[in-house]
């Protein structure tokens, strides 16, 4: 009696765990200085609004760590920025495609410099499948739809409770904000197998770059864009003018919002409850002992 009690118990208490169990996803950290690495605090916060944790994967993680970083969480986010692809990248995608193949819907996602990283990852080529020299800083964009966008799963998020036509938005809205000097020729994407361009847009000079796509069945999604930027960057110089165009219009605000929820249901299917505090990967909220520097942007600064 008492026993079955217990084991009853015990049943109970798993379950509950499992249904408050929040996505965890790994963010890699850029170089900041020769003692410290950072991520801007926009993207951090984009995860959170999305209903994920975020963690980090030190951009020189050795193998071991990698592993155990994988093995602990449910998403990996590749930021912006301008370090060069690390191996700490390939060896987590390699593990993470290796878990999609055997059933696991762990998910990646890149955005601007990132998304550059998950096409270089998915050809395999190194640099090549990027163009240097589009003219894309600091510039508000409405999509271009491919017909494989308009159909995607990425903007077409489906939830009993979605109310936002995400196509609609993005066509009629000059919301999504670039900040790119290197991209991706449609040509040079069009025949990498399984992955599908979902729009595109032409810089000042009208060359076209991709900006966004994902693959047919896998959990990899990019955009060259930053969704994370109009939800959580206000940055001002010392004259208190914005060092950014970015727009915090309704359509800017929403897109963020179901671009970043759409992520967080996508980390939610992998389930498991994957990470485990005795493994030692921190959660940033609450054990992010770094600074929040006040540049142009908000950042973690993290100790290497
Ligand atoms: C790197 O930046 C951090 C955060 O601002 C600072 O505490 C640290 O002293 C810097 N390191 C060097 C070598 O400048
Ligand atoms: C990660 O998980 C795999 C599969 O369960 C296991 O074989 C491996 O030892 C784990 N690695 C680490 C570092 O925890
Ligand atoms: C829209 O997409 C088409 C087909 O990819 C391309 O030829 C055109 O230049 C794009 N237009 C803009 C404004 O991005």
């Amino acid at each position: 009696m008492a026993k079955q009690f217990l084991l009853a118990s015990l049943a109970l208490v798993v379950a509950a765990a499992t249904d408050d169990y929040t996505p965890v996803v790994a963010v890699v950290s850029h170089p900041y200085n020769s003692t410290h690495e950072s991520i801007p605090a926009s993207y951090v916060k984009w995860l959170e609004m999305g209903g994920a944790r975020a963690t980090r994967m030190p951009y020189n993680a050795d193998k071991k760590l990698v592993e155990t970083i994988v093995n602990n969480t449910d998403g990996l986010f590749f930021i912006g920025g301008s370090g060069l692809l690390p191996d700490s990248a390939k060896q987590a995608y390699s593990l993470i495609t290796n878990l999609q193949d055997d059933g696991t819907p762990y998910a990646i996602w890149g955005t601007c410099l990132g998304f550059q990283w998950l096409t270089q990852l998915i050809t395999d080529a190194g640099s090549p499948i990027l163009t240097s020299g589009y003219d894309s800083e600091n510039l508000n964009l409405a999509l271009n739809f491919t017909a494989a966008g308009k159909d995607s799963r990425l903007f077409n998020p489906k939830s009993d409770y979605t109310v936002v036509d995400l196509v609609g938005l993005l066509t009629e809205n000059t919301v999504t904000i670039n900040q790119h000097t290197f991209g991706v020729k449609p040509e040079t994407m069009e025949d990498v197998e399984g992955y599908n361009i979902l729009s595109t847009n032409e810089d000042r000079e009208g060359k076209v770059f991709v900006s966004a796509f994902e693959h047919e069945t896998r959990p990899l999604y990019g955009t060259q864009f930053h969704p994370e930027k109009n939800t959580f960057e206000y940055g001002c110089n010392s004259k208190g003018v914005p060092v950014e165009p970015t727009k915090h219009n309704d359509a800017a605000i929403r897109h963020s919002f179901e671009l970043s929820r759409f992520f967080g249901r996508e980390v939610a299917k992998v389930r498991g409850d994957r990470w485990q505090a005795e493994s030692g990967v921190e959660i940033i909220y609450k054990a992010n002992k770094g600074i929040i520097e006040n540049s142009y942007e908000e950042k973690y600064v993290f100790k290497i």
